[in-house]
């Protein structure tokens, strides 16, 4: 995809800042109303910071702090840095999802960047869906680029425990509704989870898609876990300033970075981590906008094998500033250091190899030692079957070892309104070894995939002492969630796929060792079922979620849009006047 012709044409910014007409003048001059001086026209690059703050989006609320960190950096370079808002994404306010929009985000970040006379850019990102939108949009310039996170937030600590965001709502939410936790003090826990600015401080999405940008080779080495707060973010932002000046002279393109080996790498750093299975759609959605070939059955062959080395949550007990203090991404790194593709390029114009050497292990509890793992076999696991002819997924280092080979009647559920409408009554026909269905939560059907895989525990369970049961839909779950729960079943129900067709009672065989999930219910019913099946039709006849239904992929494509997909390049088109 790479127009290395425009490499031999120079900084694309001259064809707006190195003109003597007309143009050139209304480009300069408009700008120079901010005090910029000629200095700043005379060829140096011009870096765009794109800035996914917003007061929307809290896990990024400190972003604009950490852009001017990243502009001293393109200053001292001899750069010339312009910051521009995107799309913000916020997880935690956004409704139906922040997943609806992730694309919406990708493609204003993409439209930004080429329209503007911008030779490298510095992606702020943090919240989930921020910092895979910000890689689809700019992978589909590919110009040099460099992902700055947010950073986690401190660790949450309440009636002196540690309490994790997202992972610690589930479990209090849970025990309100198993009896042993009165809604006063859940109410009271909730000046205690989100301490600092920052992201989730869980290896949920946003530290996870945060610590794979360092096994992409896209983000300076630290930059997944060093905490929001902590003044090692703002020096880690001034560096990313200063390389992204130099990558502009390297040529040091995006798609020199992304490569195969990169996803690669990620894929096995993902299972190192623990990481979220949100990672599996982002990762697949970013290497097809560079045409890279990595497929969804590339995370079971790559990654399922590697054993989880973190301690944290949700899979284990430590928070993100645990993990900076342990070492951080780069112990990590350099700890599966046999496992990597060692001689990929990353951001620092170093390889991977060279950019981890040395990095220590400073505390055994959090990051353990790979012969001697957290988790053993912990990466992702893609599973098959008549129910899933596309593939589902299932993290296996979330779940409860005894349930990974399980067979047990369907309780089904149509919808995420059913759902909540019934998973709490005492008739529902539900015992510990029930399979609990949802339907139509999917990229079309919910629209936008939500965050419900994890289908609440019903009540009356929860009271008997049961935690975890098997779970298996279309929809995500959220990286700070746990349990033996298969998501992202492919194609959703709302697409015509088998997941449609199942039934209450229906018998269904979940073998993840095996990697197959199979409806126990012969071919011939399940043909008089779905010529019974409705059509799905959506409710929205305009609008960006009408544009979402119409072209939005599956997941084992990574639910980008199918118009999406690849790119265009880092053209400078034609004068606006
Ligand atoms: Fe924003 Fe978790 S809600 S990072
Ligand atoms: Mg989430």
């Amino acid at each position: 995809m790479a127009d290395d012709s425009r490499d031999k044409k120079g900084f694309r910014s001259r064809e707006w800042f190195g003109r003597q007409d007309s143009y050139g003048f209304i480009y300069r001059s408009w700008l120079r109303n901010q005090g910029h001086t000629a200095e700043m026209f005379d060829g140096r690059p011009v870096i765009g910071i794109c800035n996914s703050w917003s007061d929307l989006n809290p896990c990024n609320g400190h972003l604009r702090e950490l852009a001017e960190h990243v502009k001293r950096g393109v200053y001292a370079a001899g750069g010339f840095p312009l910051e521009f808002p995107v799309t913000s994404l916020g997880e935690a306010l956004m409704r139906p999802t922040a997943m609806l929009f992730r694309n919406l985000a990708s493609m204003d970040v993409e439209a930004s960047i080429r329209a503007n006379p911008i030779d490298g850019v510095v992606l702020l990102v943090g919240c989930d869906k921020t910092t895979p939108a910000a890689l689809m949009g700019a992978a589909s310039v590919d110009i040099p680029t460099i992902v700055v996170s947010g950073g986690p937030m401190l660790s949450g600590s309440w009636e002196g425990r540690r309490i994790g965001s997202g992972t610690d709502v589930i479990r209090f939410k849970e025990a309100v509704r198993a009896g042993t936790m009165s809604l006063q003090e859940f109410m009271a826990a909730e000046t205690a989870m989100s301490p600092s600015t920052g992201s989730c401080m869980t290896m949920g999405t946003a530290s996870t898609m945060a610590s794979l940008c360092e096994g992409l080779g896209v983000a300076l080495p630290g930059n997944g876990a060093i905490p929001a707060v902590d003044a090692r973010r703002h020096a880690i932002s001034f560096e990313a300033g200063k390389r992204i000046v130099a990558m502009t002279h390297e040529g040091l393109r995006l798609s020199k970075i992304l490569t195969r080996e990169a996803f690669e790498n990620a894929v096995v750093l993902n299972a190192a981590l623990g990481g979220s299975t949100n990672a599996v759609v982002h990762l697949l959605a970013i290497a097809g906008r560079l045409g890279v070939p990595f497929s969804l059955d590339d995370w079971d062959r790559l990654g399922s094998h590697v054993p989880c080395l973190l301690n944290l949550m949700p899979s284990g007990e430590y928070l993100m500033e645990d993990f900076f203090r342990a070492g951080g991404v780069p112990a990590v790194l350099n700890e599966i250091a046999s496992l990597l593709n060692g001689n990929a390029l990353t951001v620092t114009g170093r390889t991977q190899a060279e950019n981890n050497a040395g990095a220590v292990r400073h505390d055994e509890r959090v990051i353990l030692p790979l012969d001697k793992p957290f988790r053993a076999k912990a990466g992702i696991a893609v599973l098959r079957g008549n129910l899933a002819p596309s593939g589902a997924v299932i993290k296996p280092s979330a779940a409860t070892p005894e349930l990974l080979v399980h067979r047990g009647r369907a309780v089904v559920f149509t919808s995420a309104d059913d759902l909540k409408a019934r998973i709490d009554d005492p008739d529902l026909p539900v015992d510990k070894d029930s399979m609990l269905v949802l339907q139509n939560c999917g990229p079309r059907g919910y629209p936008g995939m939500a965050e419900i895989g994890n289908m609440p525990i019903p009540a009356k369970l929860l009271r008997e002492g049961i935690t975890d049961m098997v779970r298996i839909s279309d929809a995500r779950m959220s990286g700070t969630a746990f349990g033996t729960v298969v998501l992202h079943v492919a194609p959703e129900a709302a697409a015509g796929g088998p997941l449609a067709l199942v039934r209450d009672g229906d018998m269904i065989a979940l073998d993840v060792p095996g990697r197959s999930i199979h409806l126990e219910v012969d071919d011939a019913e399940l043909e008089r079922r779905r010529a019974e099946l409705k059509p799905f039709v959506s409710p929205y006849g305009r609008g960006y979620e009408r544009l979402y239904v119409d072209h939005v992929m599956q997941a084992d494509s990574g639910v980008d849009f199918d118009f999406l997909v690849g790119g265009s390049g880092d053209y400078v088109p034609r004068e606006s006047h």
